[in-house]
């Protein structure tokens, strides 16, 4: 993809160690090689030991949420992936801990884990809760969510696929609003309920919280992915084609 590698250039995210607690850098140092994703191409048959449905979440945060999914939905194969290693540690005790075994994390960053690792047209959803806001202008560029991004999102969506984005800030709904509107290749899901709860409920998150102590408004956007249009043209009389 001619655009992945000018977006590349331009991070979504600023690597600041922080607090790294002793229990989560051990966590990551003997636990990320047991629940951690290969660095190669990825064959989820061959990870997971099954066919189900493959669900990527990006930028998980300390993963609390992304743990509770995997637990309320053992019909779901769960990747996380998340820069941040306290997070990384803290997701890695939890699915240690609850012995989930439905889950795998990468701590690397999520486009070239999309670009390098991912198969075309694998995952049957992508979620991104709460991704980093970057309130200045000049810093909107780092906004994850760009054209060029959703661009990539699709490519690995299978066809109507679900990408579900979730914040907080009114003006990254906006922006998010004014990038989906210009892609012909998703639709916006307002009717939700026709899809399975997995497809649709998510936990509330930490960052979730911390915007609800701030009286934040939450939104929450879904879309389907379109089939691509050889299929639209192969099958011409199926009812599902504008979906
Ligand atoms: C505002 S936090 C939200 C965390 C969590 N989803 C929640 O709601 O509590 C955004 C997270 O996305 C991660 N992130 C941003 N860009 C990323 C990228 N390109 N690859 C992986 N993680 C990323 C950051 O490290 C950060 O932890």
């Amino acid at each position: 993809m001619n655009n992945t590698k000018h977006y590349r250039t331009i991070r979504s995210f600023v690597k600041r160690e922080g607090r790294i607690t002793p229990a989560q850098k051990t966590a990551f140092e003997t636990l990320l090689p047991i629940y951690g994703l290969p660095t190669t191409r990825l064959d989820f048959s061959d990870i997971f030991k099954n066919q189900l449905p493959v669900f990527l979440e990006i930028g998980f945060g300390m993963g609390q949420s992304l743990a509770e999914m995997a637990a309320a939905f053992p019909e779901i194969n769960f990747i996380g992936v998340e820069v941040h290693r306290p997070g990384v540690g803290a997701l890695l005790q939890a699915i240690h801990e609850r012995h989930l075994s439905n889950i795998r994390i990468s701590s690397i960053d999520a486009v070239t884990l999309l670009t390098e690792q991912i198969p075309d047209h694998s995952l049957d959803k992508i979620q991104i809760f709460f991704p980093d806001p970057w309130h200045k202008k000049r810093h909107h560029k780092r906004r994850l969510i760009q054209p060029a991004f959703i661009q990539l999102v699709y490519q690995k969506l299978k066809p109507q696929g679900i990408l579900h984005i979730a914040t907080d800030w009114q003006d990254y709904a906006d922006h998010i609003t004014a990038v989906m509107d210009q892609e012909s290749r998703f639709k916006s899901l307002n009717d939700a309920e026709k899809l399975p709860r997995e497809y649709t409920w998510r936990p509330t998150t930490k960052y979730e919280q911390r915007g609800e102590r701030l009286h934040h408004v939450t939104h929450d956007f879904l879309f389907i992915s379109k089939r691509p249009l050889f299929q639209q043209e192969f099958f011409p009389s199926d009812p599902d084609n504008n979906r």
